[in-house]
């Protein structure tokens, strides 16, 4: 049995997570779950499923609460009151499914308690990958992807050395605009931009997945999951969302993960690695599969993934530099505060003014933070500018 702790139970792989957990009672038990605000459906949860700990991100959250149930339960609040949770003894098994950068000092802090990171939030190796990596390989702890491009990419490297592997190409949908008319990307709206083809995802990884910026961050995950060298990752659009990485090794063999988009299976083989189980999933049917196509994305249309790839390239504090002024600027963008085409230009902007460092947690947190500040001065001066808002 193992003892799991869901940070970001309440979002979109939050509750995947548990439906999962649901499928399999004799397997798992969840002892904690942590959310950023929607307590009502944390309190629901924490009844369902007998956890004893509950975690708040809001700072002003109640110190106790209780349960539809009845049941009186401490709340941790903070990411110091989630740094707590992920220490405690009763915890095995970390499943980190927050939204965002956010989710950096928890996730290490699990690490270094030995505890095993199931890893949805790509941010926190994107932003934080150096230190990530170290402190996984120093403490010998598990760090398993829960994304379904890197599960597809792991299951099919398994058993491989790391000189083999030629090359790794990560699929994507190219999300609701791979045919819009360029000329048109300034006039998308917020409810546009969260109509994604495929997946039913949380509102920032939408967004992400109409600016391509979520493969680019995928990219630079995979660089740090994989010890992969930049120039051996590479992006395919495939709309079907059916393969979802392909893994070349030198001989020329191909090795692609396949199934129906549907993150619960990722999420389960990160959960039972290196197990598998029959949990009556939706299954593959190739024959209504009419057609896999593949092509190469147009970096025109999507910037943001040709930024994310130069933030590689660059390396250092620069990718958790993109990141946050990514976050940020989505977050602008949801609010109706800046057009679609804003985001790729406020991160290349905020890239532009960066002097990458070395990463370590010191400058990574003051990169973050310099960062997210820049966004919002360059928001400010667009709603000051002539023509405002625009
Ligand atoms: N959804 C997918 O299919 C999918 C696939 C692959 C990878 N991922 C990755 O998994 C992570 C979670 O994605 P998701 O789609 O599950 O997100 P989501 O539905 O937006 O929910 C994420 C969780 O994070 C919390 N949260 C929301 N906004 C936050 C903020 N500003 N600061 C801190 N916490 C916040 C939410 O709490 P409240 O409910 O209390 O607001 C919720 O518990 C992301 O890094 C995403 O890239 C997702």
């Amino acid at each position: 049995m193992k003892r799991l702790l869901i940070l970001g139970s309440t979002g979109s792989i939050g509750q995947q997570t548990l439906d999962v957990v649901r499928r399999l009672p004799e397997r798992f038990q969840v002892v904690g779950l942590a959310a950023h605000n929607n307590l009502a459906l944390l309190l629901e949860q924490a009844d369902a499923f007998g956890a004893t700990m509950l975690g708040l991100l809001r700072e002003d959250a109640p110190e106790l609460v209780v349960t539809p149930q009845g049941k009186r339960l401490p709340v941790y609040r903070g990411v110091k009151g989630l740094c707590e949770m992920v220490c405690k003894p009763e915890v095995d098994l970390v499943v980190v499914a927050l939204a965002g950068m956010i989710a950096l000092l928890p996730t290490l802090t699990a690490l270094e308690h030995g505890k095993t990171v199931a890893l949805s939030t790509k941010e926190v190796l994107v932003g934080g990958g150096a230190i990530v990596m170290e402190t996984a390989r120093r403490t010998g702890t598990p760090l398993i992807p829960i994304d379904s491009e890197h599960s597809g990419a792991w299951q099919a490297m398994r058993g491989a050395e790391p000189h083999q592997i030629a090359r790794l190409i990560l699929t994507a949908s190219g999300g609701p605009f791979l045919k819009r008319p360029l000329e048109t990307f300034d006039q998308i709206t917020v409810q546009e931009a969260l109509q994604h083809p495929n997946w039913n995802m949380g509102a920032k990884i939408t967004v992400d997945s109409a600016t391509m910026m979520n493969k680019g961050l995928e990219v630079i995950e995979a660089q740090w999951l994989f010890d992969l060298p930049l120039e051996k990752i590479e992006v395919l659009i495939h709309p079907q969302s059916i393969v979802h990485a392909l893994v070349e090794f030198v001989d020329g063999s191909v090795i692609a993960q396949l199934s129906v988009p549907d993150m619960r299976l990722p999420i389960q083989y990160a959960l039972l690695y290196p197990e598998r189980v029959d949990t009556e999933l939706p299954r593959l049917d190739l024959r209504k599969v009419s057609q896999l196509t593949f092509e190469a994305p147009e970096m025109e249309r999507f910037p943001c993934l040709r930024l994310a790839y130069e933030a590689a390239r660059i390396g250092g504090t620069m990718p958790t530099v993109l990141n946050a002024a990514n976050e940020v600027a989505v977050h602008l963008f949801l609010k109706e505060q800046i057009p679609f085409t804003a985001i790729a230009s406020f991160v290349e902007q905020t890239m532009q003014a960066h002097t990458p460092q070395q990463p370590t947690l010191e400058t990574i947190l003051e990169a973050d933070q310099w960062a997210r500040a820049y966004v919002l001065t360059l928001a400010e001066r667009r709603v000051a500018a002539p023509g405002g808002l625009a």
